[in-house]
């Protein structure tokens, strides 16, 4: 055995030359790694006994990509495209062995090699589009002259994996090994020897790519219909690009035009923005006094009190997984009406084709109902879902405490009640964490996870775990009024309606938010939600808000009743003169004089109370980092992704420009527009939410 790189070996096996990198934990193409495979080609070339090669990775996976952490620094030689041009240019035969996840860099890599071998779980996919960029190691004119032009639209511009074995029949992969895969490459490698079978090149195939030769249409279609999806988003169009370019041009050709497109991507900022997402989602998962190695709790079965709205959604996502979950209602005609919805939820799924009968039979049969307290007597974690009453919530908890087992985790999705007089209803307030599930809790990837004062380390580790395993996304955050998420919503909330009363439409502000690329502006998602919970909690604590209280009062509660803010044509919004004439009336019986609002304005007015109200959350501990607060709004209020969240975009205008337009606010409209004091102290030393540390 030859070391080559600190990371990469060079082995022997009879007539077979063996390139092994072992760089944990996902094998990232890093400059070590690179340089490793390229003396591993020349060590192959240079050994007459060699007459093959097999490039295989140790641990959990084939390489997982170009290293991310080395973007945006200056790139060491050799890159990624000459090292695969020297493997390309083997003339013995390389045999890439797939295991795991060849994702991006690593599916070009195994591009590049003469044939490919995988074991039946192996997935491949080019991701490169979620963080903003391409393929840029060839992968756009490879792929295409493998799997055709367009399945290689779809996974390039999609980003999502495939299974390696599903590839077989287009040359893909060539063999799928049911045993061990080093032995299976080697066997493989040594059959291709004694058959005399040449270094075939991806590269010099042309019948895919001539097959969508002079068909326009084909590309046309495809970008019609990943219009909405990738609204906003630059790099899908660049994609595109390169796939034509592989059809239009010769290789060498196409892969100049891939480097040009790639590099406008790489030094954008929407890259720099899904770069940054890419780590901030992994470092939400890190909870600086919580150890990673904390024992967790078993979480096999779930409990969960209510089946409404979230109730039902949250019970899908256990049985998604194949945790059984039974609910508890307070009646039975609750419960079946709960269980309905839930069966209908997975019927539309198999009507779309999302997932098979079988599938959803098997996830019903993860579900059960009672209205009997007592079978929560052996759950590993009981989540409670119920109306938001303080009184009836401390109720519940009083009874799980006493039904509930030992170490069972208590949880609450509430929304806004303090989770630590909820815990204080128990006698084991250690056990009890708030789990804030968004709506619709079966689709929103979010999960605030509201640690009490008293919550216990494990069961934090346990909730972090429990995210990953439902395919949530944690993030843990502290008690205050609406969380982390919702906090900030209310500040940009105020500031929509403070813009309505002085001069905007609903529809204006709608408009630049949607434009900004939100999924919908605050107007349009008040009657999504249903304008009617703000009115009742309003009454509730004897607040009026004249807008939306007339809307009420006419029975226009939003999309659910027809109309709210808007009049609505099935799902269609349409602006309403109804509408429109109640905030007339409310801006002359505020005496306010309505003026004419540019949109520069609607932008900075609605996001930079977020901003501020983010750096008060920082300030108060309730979201560990900067970052954190950016994953909050991408998974649970669908914010953009392409402009990282909304610390990110602060940072990314400057701070110093984003307070110097808050103190202008602060003299025409008042004091909340005070900044806030970290935001304040941030801007004077010329830093950014980025330097943050606590
Ligand atoms: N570069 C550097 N670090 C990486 C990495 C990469 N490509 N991929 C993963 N990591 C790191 C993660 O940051 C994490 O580090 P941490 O433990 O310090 O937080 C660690 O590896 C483990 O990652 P995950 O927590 O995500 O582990 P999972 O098992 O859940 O997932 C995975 C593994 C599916 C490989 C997932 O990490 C992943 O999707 N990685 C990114 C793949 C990707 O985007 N590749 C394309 C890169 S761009 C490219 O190749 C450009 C080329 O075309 C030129
Ligand atoms: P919902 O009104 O749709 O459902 C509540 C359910 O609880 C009803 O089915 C009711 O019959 C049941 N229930 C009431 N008392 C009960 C009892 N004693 N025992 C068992 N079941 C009982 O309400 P929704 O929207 O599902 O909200 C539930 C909780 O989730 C609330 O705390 C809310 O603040 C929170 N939440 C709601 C979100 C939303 O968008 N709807 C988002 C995130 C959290």
């Amino acid at each position: 055995m030859t070391a080559l790189t600190d990371y990469v070996n060079f082995e022997k096996r009879g007539r077979i030359g063996m390139i092994v990198v072992d760089y944990p934990p996902v094998n990232a193409l890093s400059h070590a790694v690179r340089l490793g495979i390229q003396k591993g080609i020349e060590a192959a070339a240079a050994d007459d006994a060699v007459k093959a090669v097999v490039l295989l990775c140790k641990g959990r996976t084939f390489f997982a990509g170009a290293d991310i952490t080395e973007f945006g620094k200056p790139m060491k030689d050799p890159g990624l495209r000459e090292v695969l041009e020297t493997v390309e240019g083997s003339t013995k035969p390389v045999v890439a062995a797939l295991h795991g996840t060849a994702l991006g860099g690593g599916l070009e890599t195994a591009l590049a090699c003469h044939y490919r071998v995988c074991n039946p779980t192996a997935r491949v996919g080019l991701p490169e589009v979620k963080l903003g960029i391409l393929p840029g190691a060839g992968g756009t004119q490879r792929l295409p002259r493998v799997v055709g032009v367009e399945r290689a639209l779809k996974m390039i511009v999609s980003g999502d994996p495939i299974l390696a074995k599903d590839g077989l029949s287009d040359g893909l992969v060539d063999e799928v090994v049911e045993g061990d895969l080093t032995e299976g490459a080697i066997a493989f490698a040594e059959k291709i020897v004694d058959e005399g079978r040449p270094a075939v090149k991806i590269s010099e195939r042309d019948e895919k790519v001539a097959a969508a030769r002079g068909k326009p249409e084909i590309f046309e279609n495809f970008r019609k219909s990943i219009a909405r999806k990738s609204r906003g988003f630059e790099a899908p169009e660049n994609c595109i690009k390169t796939v034509e370019a592989a059809v239009n041009m010769p290789f060498a050709e196409g892969m100049a035009e891939e480097r040009r497109l790639f590099e406008e991507l790489y030094v954008g900022q929407q890259s720099a923005a899904q770069r940054y997402f890419f780590f901030a989602e992994r470092q939400a998962a890190k909870i600086p006094d919580v150890p990673a190695d904390t024992k967790r709790r078993p979480i096999a079965s779930a409990g969960i009190i209510g089946a409404g709205t979230m109730g039902g959604g949250i019970a899908m996502n256990f049985a998604n997984v194949g945790i059984p979950v039974t609910l508890v209602e307070a009646t039975q005609e609750a419960l079946d009406r709960g269980i309905a919805v839930i069966a209908k939820n997975y019927a539309t799924s198999v009507s779309r084709g999302s997932i098979d009968q079988a599938t959803m039979d098997k996830r019903m049969a993860q579900i059960s109902g009672t209205t009997d307290y007592a079978v929560l007597a052996d759950k590993d974690i009981v989540i409670e879902a119920v109306f938001e009453e303080m009184g009836l919530k401390k109720e519940i908890f009083g009874k799980l405490d006493k039904v509930c087992k030992k170490g069972a985790i208590l949880a609450s999705n509430t929304s806004t009640l303090d989770v630590d007089e909820i815990a204080a209803s128990t006698s084991r307030p250690e056990d009890v964490i708030g789990l804030h599930f968004f709506s619709p809790a079966n689709v929103m990837r979010l999960l605030e996870i509201v640690r009490g004062k008293k919550t216990a380390k494990d069961v934090i580790a346990t909730s972090m775990d429990l995210a990953k395993a439902i395919r949530k996304v944690g993030v843990l955050v502290g008690v205050c009024d609406g969380f982390v998420g919702n906090r900030m919503l209310a500040a940009r909330g105020r500031e929509a309606e403070a813009l309505v009363l002085e001069g905007a439409m609903p529809e204006d502000v709608d408009r630049v938010i949607f434009d900004f690329g939100f999924p919908m502006g605050p107007f349009a998602m008040a009657d999504l939600a249903g304008l009617d919970v703000g009115w009742r909690i309003r009454q509730g604590k004897g607040m009026t808000s004249e807008v939306p209280d007339s809307l009420c009062e006419l029975g226009r509660f939003g999309q659910k009743t027809g109309a709210g803010y808007y009049k609505y044509e099935g799902r269609n919004a349409v602006p309403d003169q109804v509408t429109r004439d109640i905030v007339l009336k409310a801006s002359k019986n505020a005496g306010i004089e309505r003026r004419s609002i540019d949109d520069q304005e609607i932008l900075e007015r609605c996001l930079f109370p977020m901003v501020n109200e983010g750096a008060k959350i920082l300030e108060e501990g309730l979201a560990i980092r900067p970052s954190d607060i950016d994953v909050v709004w991408v998974y649970g209020y669908g914010w953009p992704v392409y402009r990282g969240g909304p610390m990110f975009w602060a940072d990314s205008i400057g701070l110093d420009k984003v307070v110097e337009r808050m103190r202008s606010f602060r003299d025409q409209f008042g004091d909340q527009w005070e900044p806030a004091p970290l935001l304040e102290r941030l801007a004077s030393e010329g830093k950014g939410f980025k330097d943050y540390k606590g």
